[in-house]
Parts: C-alpha cells; sequence; structure tokens
C-alpha cells in the first residue's frame, strides 16, 4: 500500500504536492482516497454465522453476514498518514525512474501492490 500509494501520488503531482506542501489535515483524507481507491486487498472472505448467535448484545440468526474487520487498520493508517508527507519532503524531488508500462504489478498475489518501485530523487 505505500508503494501504491507513493506511485499514485508520484503520477498525480498536483495531490502529491497537497500531501507534501498543504494543510496537514487533508493527508487523512488522501489516505482514505488512496485506500478507497487502492483496494490492495482483492479477496475479502464472507463470513456467516453458522448458528444463531449474540455477540455484545447483538443477535446474529445462522445464514447472515457478520462484520469482520482488519486488526491492524488503525496502525495502517497511522503509518501510511506518516510515511507519504514525511517521504515526499525528504526527497522533494522523487519521481518514477521506468514508465508504468514497465511496471511489474503484484496482480496474482492476494494483496496488491507493485514488485519493485525504481525512483530517482
Ligand atoms: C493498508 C493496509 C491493510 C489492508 C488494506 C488490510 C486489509 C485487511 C483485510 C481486507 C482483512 C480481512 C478482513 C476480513 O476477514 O474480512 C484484514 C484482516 C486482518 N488484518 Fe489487515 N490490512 C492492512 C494492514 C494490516 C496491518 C498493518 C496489520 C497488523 C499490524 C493487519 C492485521 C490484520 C489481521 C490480524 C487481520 C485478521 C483479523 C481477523 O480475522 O480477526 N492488517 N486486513
Amino acid at each position: 500500500m505505500l508503494s501504491l500509494g507513493t506511485l499514485t501520488l508520484l503520477r498525480h503531482p498536483d495531490q502529491a504536492a497537497q500531501v507534501r506542501d498543504g494543510d496537514p489535515a487533508t493527508v487523512a483524507p488522501a489516505v482514505e482516497e488512496l485506500l478507497r481507491l487502492l483496494t490492495v486487498v482483492h479477496t475479502g472472505r464472507r463470513r456467516v454465522a453458522r448458528e444463531d448467535v449474540e455477540l455484545a448484545g447483538v443477535r446474529i440468526r445462522a445464514g447472515e453476514g457478520v462484520i469482520h474487520q482488519c486488526l491492524g487498520q488503525p496502525l495502517a493508517r497511522l503509518e501510511m498518514r506518516i510515511a507519504y508527507p514525511a517521504l515526499l519532503r525528504r526527497f522533494p524531488g522523487l519521481a518514477v525512474a521506468s514508465p508504468i508500462e514497465e511496471t511489474a504489478f503484484r496482480d496474482e498475489r492476494v494483496v496488491h501492490g507493485v514488485e519493485a518501485l525504481p525512483v530517482t530523487w
């Protein structure tokens, strides 16, 4: 997500400039948009209750879908909110070194991303 998000920002210099120099309050929504746009986990597992169950006062009947979330999402969001602006500030001239057509994407993996992201700075 960090490499793919960096690639996306570098392909949209106006957005990268906003993350680097703009109001820090805009970084969190930018991270949300990157998460939405890139959706790096493509294979969601459907969780279905096998029998009637009550969880935290909520009754879930057999066959109903249940809400199931990533345990690491607060950490992942925090990392991205820190890493993207820090990277762009540390390397203001950061640029992708190879054409997008030559970028190897991890299309077959459970988590989508790039195999490598050659850059110049
Ligand atoms: C951008 C980064 C991340 C994305 C997009 C992501 C996405 C997901 C998805 C889609 C699931 C499956 C939820 C389900 O079962 O329906 C999941 C589960 C999980 N993730 Fe993440 N994740 C990210 C980062 C992390 C990090 C940084 C950690 C740990 C430090 C983490 C730990 C976990 C764990 C432990 C589960 C299993 C939760 C459970 O089954 O109860 N994730 N994640």
